[in-house]
C-alpha cells in the first residue's frame, strides 16, 4: 500500500481561513437574510486600476498574434517586469538589487511556503507567535515528525507588553521569518529593531525571511519598506513581495522574490552555496513562471499612471483602517496595528476566547473577522479587522459595533 507525508496529519484540519469560510456559509444559510460585513480575510475589494487593466487587454490581444505570442516565459520573469522592480522598488531608493537576484511568482504565498524546499531539515526554525499560518504550517508539513518532537520549531511570542515584537532568542534559531508590516498584528517592526534582527543574522550566520507583503501601506518615515534598506542584510535574508494588497492582484497573482547574490551558506561538503542558484534550480523544475499577459499587468503598476492609481487604493483601504481604529478606540476597546497596515488587532472585549468573539460578532452584529487564535496560541483573546472594504461597509460595521452592548 502507497504511503502519504504523514507530517500533514499533524497539521490543523482546515487552514484557518477555509475555517471562517465554512462558517460564514453555515450562518449565512441559515439566516439568509442577514446583511453580512466582512472584515476577515485579508482580500481586496476594489477593482484592478485602469492602467493594468489596460495593459492585460494589450497583452491578451498580443496573444492572439503569430508574431507576438508568447509561450514558456524566462525562469526568473520578463526582463521588462524585472527591470522595472529593480529600478522603482530598490535603486530608487538607493538599494542595489540587480534582475537577476529577482524571481517573479504567483503569488508570496506560494514563495514563503516553497522556500522550505531549499532548506535543511535540521534547521531549527523562529516563528513570531501570531503569524501567517503559511510559515508555520509549510515546516510542519516537511520537517520530519522526529525533529518537530525535537522542538525544531521556535515561537516567538509577541504581545503588547514587547510592543508585537519578537524577541531575540535565547536559544539559536536558523531560520527566522519576520513579516512587517505584520499580518496578523497590523505592527511595524522600525529600522532600528530590524537592524538588531540582521545582526543577529549575520552573527549567527542565521537566516532571516522577510515577507514585506504590506510595504505598500507604510506611512511613517522610520519603518523600512524593505530589508534591504538595513546594511549586510543582502548577506543574510530573502524578501518576497506581492501585487496582492497593494494593485488588488490577489485574484490575478503576481509577486516576487528576491535572493540576494551574496546569500551563501556552507553544505556539507565544506563548499559555500549560493540560494540564488538554489532557488532557481528549484523554481526551474517545479514553476514555469507567471503568465505573460499578468507579467505585463505588473509591468503596468510602475507606468506613472499605476503608481497613482495604486497609491489611490492604498490610501482608500488605509482610511478604512482609520475609520476601523479611531472607531473602535471611541468605543474604548484596546486596539493595535491600522497605521501601516490594512489590518487592525483588538483585544477581545468581553472574553479570552478568539473563537467565541467571533460567534457572537457574527450572531449578534452580523460582522465577519478573524479570530486572532487561528495565528497561534499568543493571538487567544484577541481578533483580527481588516479594512480591505468599502468606505460604507466600513462605518456601517463601525456603527453597529458601537450600539452594540457588550
Ligand atoms: C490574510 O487574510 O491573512 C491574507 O489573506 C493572507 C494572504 O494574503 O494569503
Amino acid at each position: 500500500m502507497f504511503t502519504i507525508n504523514e507530517n500533514f496529519l499533524r497539521l490543523n484540519e482546515n487552514y484557518l481561513f477555509t475555517t471562517v469560510a465554512e462558517k460564514i456559509k453555515q450562518f449565512s444559510s441559515e439566516h439568509p437574510d442577514a446583511n453580512i460585513i466582512r472584515l476577515g480575510i485579508g482580500d481586496v475589494t476594489l477593482p484592478l486600476p485602469p492602467a493594468v487593466i489596460k495593459a492585460l487587454h494589450k497583452a491578451v490581444d498580443e496573444m492572439a498574434v503569430k508574431e507576438t505570442f508568447r509561450g514558456y516565459g524566462p525562469e526568473r520573469g520578463y526582463d521588462f517586469l524585472l527591470e522595472k522592480i529593480a529600478e522603482n522598488d530598490y535603486r530608487a531608493h538607493g538599494i542595489d538589487i540587480s534582475t537577476d537576484e529577482i524571481f517573479v511568482s504567483d503569488g508570496a504565498k506560494s514563495d514563503t511556503g516553497n522556500i522550505v524546499d531549499i532548506l535543511g531539515e535540521n534547521n531549527m526554525v523562529g516563528i513570531t507567535d501570531p503569524v501567517y499560518p503559511v510559515y508555520l504550517d509549510s515546516n510542519i508539513m516537511r520537517i520530519k515528525e522526529r525533529s518537530i518532537t525535537n522542538s525544531k520549531i521556535v515561537f516567538l511570542p509577541c504581545h503588547p507588553e514587547n510592543n508585537f515584537l519578537p524577541e531575540i532568542p535565547k536559544k539559536r534559531v536558523d531560520v527566522i521569518y519576520l513579516c512587517y508590516p505584520n499580518n496578523p498584528t497590523g505592527t511595524v517592526m522600525k529600522r532600528d529593531e530590524l537592524k538588531r534582527w540582521v545582526i543577529y543574522a549575520l552573527e549567527n550566520k542565521s537566516l532571516i525571511l522577510f515577507d514585506a507583503a504590506y510595504e505598500a501601506y507604510v506611512t511613517e518615515d522610520d519603518v523600512p519598506h524593505s530589508i534591504f534598506e538595513i546594511e549586510g542584510a543582502k548577506s543574510c535574508a530573502i524578501e518576497f513581495r506581492s501585487y496582492s494588497k497593494n494593485a488588488g492582484f490577489t485574484g490575478l497573482r503576481c509577486s516576487y522574490t528576491v535572493v540576494p547574490k551574496e546569500l551563501k551558506t556552507k553544505a556539507s561538503n565544506g563548499t559555500y552555496v549560493s540560494l540564488n542558484q538554489l532557488w532557481l534550480r528549484r523554481q526551474s523544475t517545479k514553476f514555469n513562471g507567471t503568465a505573460y499577459i499578468i507579467q505585463r499587468a505588473a509591468e503596468a503598476v510602475y507606468s506613472p499612471e499605476g503608481k497613482e492609481e495604486v497609491k489611490g487604493l492604498v490610501n482608500y483601504y488605509l482610511e478604512n483602517a482609520k475609520t476601523i481604529r479611531e472607531g473602535l478606540q471611541e468605543k474604548g476597546w484596546t486596539v493595535y496595528g491600522g497605521v501601516n497596515s490594512p489590518y487592525i488587532w483588538l483585544k477581545c472585549p468581553d472574553t479570552n476566547d478568539s473563537w467565541q468573539f467571533f460567534d457572537r460578532l457574527l450572531n449578534e452584529r452580523h460582522i465577519v473577522g478573524t479570530p486572532g487564535v487561528g495565528f497561534g496560541p499568543s493571538g487567544e483573546g484577541y481578533f483580527r479587522l481588516t479594512a480591505f472594504n468599502s468606505h460604507e461597509k466600513t462605518r456601517e460595521a463601525i456603527e453597529r459595533i458601537k450600539k452594540w452592548e457588550i
